[in-house]
C-alpha cells in the first residue's frame, strides 16, 4: 500500500474562470497547457495547469474518493496536492473559488499514515513519503485525509478518505 503514495502532484483549474477572480493572489498564477504524463488526450488532462512560483497545479471538478484522486493525479505525472510553501494556499483558494465558486472543499495530498499501518499516533504525510507541517491542519478530529476549506477562511481538516470531492493535482514543474 505504501507504493501508492510514491507519487507526484497535481492541481486543476480553468485558466479563463482565473482571469476573472476577483481574489486573485498577488502574484497572478499563469496558465500553462505543457503537460507530460496526462492519460489521454482529454482537454482535461491537456489544460488548466497553472503555474506559480516554479510549481504547476490542476484543479480536477470531478469529485473522487482520496485513493481514486492520488491515482489520478499520478496517472497525470502528478501528485496529490502537497503544500510547498504559505504562499501558495491563497493562490489554491482563488484558483478554486475562480473555478467554481460552489466548491467549498478539495483534497490536499495529506494523509495520517498511522491509519495506514494502524499505529496509535497521528502522523499526517504527503504522498511522497514527506512530513506535514502541522501548523497547516487546523482540525484533525474527523477522518485520516485531509481537506481543504475553500469556501470561507481557508483551512485544512480531516475528513473521512471516502468522501467524493473535487481535488488538486501539483507537480514541481
Ligand atoms: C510521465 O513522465 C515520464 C517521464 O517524462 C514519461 O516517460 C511517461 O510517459 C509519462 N507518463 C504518462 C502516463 O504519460
Ligand atoms: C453552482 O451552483 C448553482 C446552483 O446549484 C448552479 O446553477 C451553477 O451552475 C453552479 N456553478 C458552477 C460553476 O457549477
Ligand atoms: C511550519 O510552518 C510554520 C509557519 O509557516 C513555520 O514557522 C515553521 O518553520 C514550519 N516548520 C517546518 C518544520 O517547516
Amino acid at each position: 500500500m505504501a507504493s501508492v503514495f510514491h507519487f507526484g502532484l497535481l492541481l486543476l483549474i480553468s485558466g479563463q474562470l482565473l482571469l476573472t477572480a476577483t481574489a486573485a493572489p498577488t502574484n497572478s498564477p499563469e496558465v500553462t497547457t505543457s503537460v507530460t504524463g496526462c492519460p489521454s488526450s482529454q482537454s482535461d488532462c491537456t489544460s488548466g495547469w497553472v503555474k506559480f512560483q516554479g510549481r504547476s497545479f490542476k484543479l480536477l471538478q470531478v469529485p473522487l474518493n482520496f485513493g481514486f484522486a492520488v491515482f489520478s493525479c499520478f496517472l497525470r505525472n502528478a501528485s496529490l496536492l502537497k503544500i510547498k510553501t504559505r504562499d501558495e494556499i491563497p493562490m489554491l483558494a482563488a484558483m478554486v473559488h475562480a473555478a467554481n465558486p460552489n466548491i467549498t472543499s478539495v483534497w490536499t495530498g495529506a494523509i495520517d499514515t498511522a491509519g495506514i499501518f494502524q499505529a496509535s499516533d497521528r502522523r499526517w504525510r504527503w504522498t511522497d513519503g514527506s512530513l506535514v507541517n502541522k501548523t497547516y491542519i487546523t482540525d484533525e478530529s474527523d477522518g485520516s485525509c485531509i481537506k481543504m476549506k475553500t469556501g470561507g477562511i481557508t483551512m485544512f481538516k480531516s475528513e473521512e478518505c471516502d468522501e467524493s470531492l473535487p481535488y488538486i493535482c501539483s507537480k514541481n514543474v
